[in-house]
């Protein structure tokens, strides 16, 4: 993060401060000891859709989210993480005007989702933590009520359900469904009139394998055909392999906003590298050790993980060739987001 230079307005101190993704901080000036408040203007460029600055919200004297600004830029699928009642959904519901906030200003599409909550929502399809339907109404019944709250053509929904494997169940009561079943109706709402921006608050909760994979290759496909999809989920794996950024939420508080492998580079995590020999011996393994750049080794029978920064890579390799090893196969594994997620929220 960039450092900015403030001067103390009771004693002309000046004072050297990082800028951080918050609308301002407390400071006492280390000269006088007085207290004073910083604000930062962030750049608001035209290519964030989501824009939320020093969110903050109650419940009673509880608060859930404190001071959490983030933007999300337009046609990037982004990551909301963080352990459970740590403040996803509470800020999800504020994105969407559907909870009172204490303070803070959240933007979508440049529209102020409190003064403007009609021009906001009108582009964006929200998939909430608990589906709910009406039980005795059908699927498609379902769909074809929230097709004509939207204004959109009744026409796709068939096609919906069919495509999020509901099709044999389009004309059965909603009251006798599954979870999964639910989560996948509850989807297949979400993508109705194919919104720009899609906000899915653990899209993959209570759904198979296969339903995971549906839903992953949805989000790909929303966002290749250019829509900017929200989406938290504790499924780390999953967020790893389709985000291009994070946001980490811990207690309330953001911790981390940025792509895993800056976060990971940030935390100093190495990558690992998986060696697997026909034999492996003490030697092999003490050589491994002794190269200079190697963080850690673990042996798994004739399997090495060695975990190293990526120039040591190749002096891995030579140190087992001179060792006497003989590989049989070398794979590299990038810091896992994991990982990331475990140090940002640790403690
Ligand atoms: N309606 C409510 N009334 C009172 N407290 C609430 C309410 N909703 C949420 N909270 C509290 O706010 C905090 C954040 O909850 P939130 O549901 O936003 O967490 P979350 O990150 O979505 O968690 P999870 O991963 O379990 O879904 C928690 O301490 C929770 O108990
Ligand atoms: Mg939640």
């Amino acid at each position: 993060m960039a450092t900015r230079l403030v001067m103390c307005p009771h004693c002309g101190n000046t004072i050297s401060i990082e800028e951080k993704p918050v609308d301002k901080i407390y400071l006492i000036c280390p000269k006088c000891g007085k207290k004073g408040v910083v604000r930062f203007k962030h750049k608001e460029t035209k290519d964030s859709i989501i824009l939320v600055r020093g969110l903050t919200k109650y419940y009673n004297n509880h608060r859930a989210v404190s001071d959490v600004s983030f933007s999300v830029k337009r046609g990037e699928i982004f990551g909301f993480l963080g352990p459970n009642g740590a403040g996803k959904t509470t800020t999800i519901k504020a994105l969407l005007g559907l909870i009172h906030i204490n303070e803070g200003k959240i933007e979508i599409n440049g529209f102020n989702i409190r003064r403007k909550e009609k021009e906001a929502k009108r582009y964006v399809g929200y998939l909430p933590e608990r589906v709910a339907f009406y039980g005795n109404l059908t699927a498609l019944q379902n769909l074809y009520f929230y097709a004509d709250m939207r204004g959109t053509n009744r026409e796709e929904c068939k096609a919906l359900l069919e495509e999020f494997g509901l099709g044999e169940h389009a004309n059965k009561k909603v009251s006798g469904f599954s979870k999964g079943m639910l989560q996948r109706l509850g989807m297949a709402r979400a993508i109705l009139g194919n919104p720009s921006v899609l906000i899915l608050d653990e899209p993959t909760g209570g759904l198979d394998p296969r339903g995971v994979v549906l839903i992953r290759n949805k989000i790909k496909e929303l966002n290749k055909k250019g829509a900017t999809l929200f989406v938290s989920s504790h499924v780390l794996s999953e967020v790893q392999a389709i985000c291009d950024r994070v946001g980490i939420i811990n207690r309330g508080v953001l911790v981390a906003e940025d792509s895993v492998s800056k976060l990971s580079g940030r935390l100093n995590l190495k990558p690992k590298m998986v060696v697997d020999l026909d034999k492996s011996s003490d030697t092999i393994v003490d050589a491994v050790r002794m190269v200079e750049g190697v963080d850690k080794v673990h042996v798994y029978g004739r399997r090495i993980e060695v975990i190293c920064d990526a120039p040591s890579k190749v002096k891995v390799v030579l140190a087992v060739v001179n060792a006497g090893g003989n590989i049989l196969n070398i794979t590299t594994e990038e810091p896992s987001l994991e990982e990331v997620f475990i140090r940002y929220t640790g403690g």
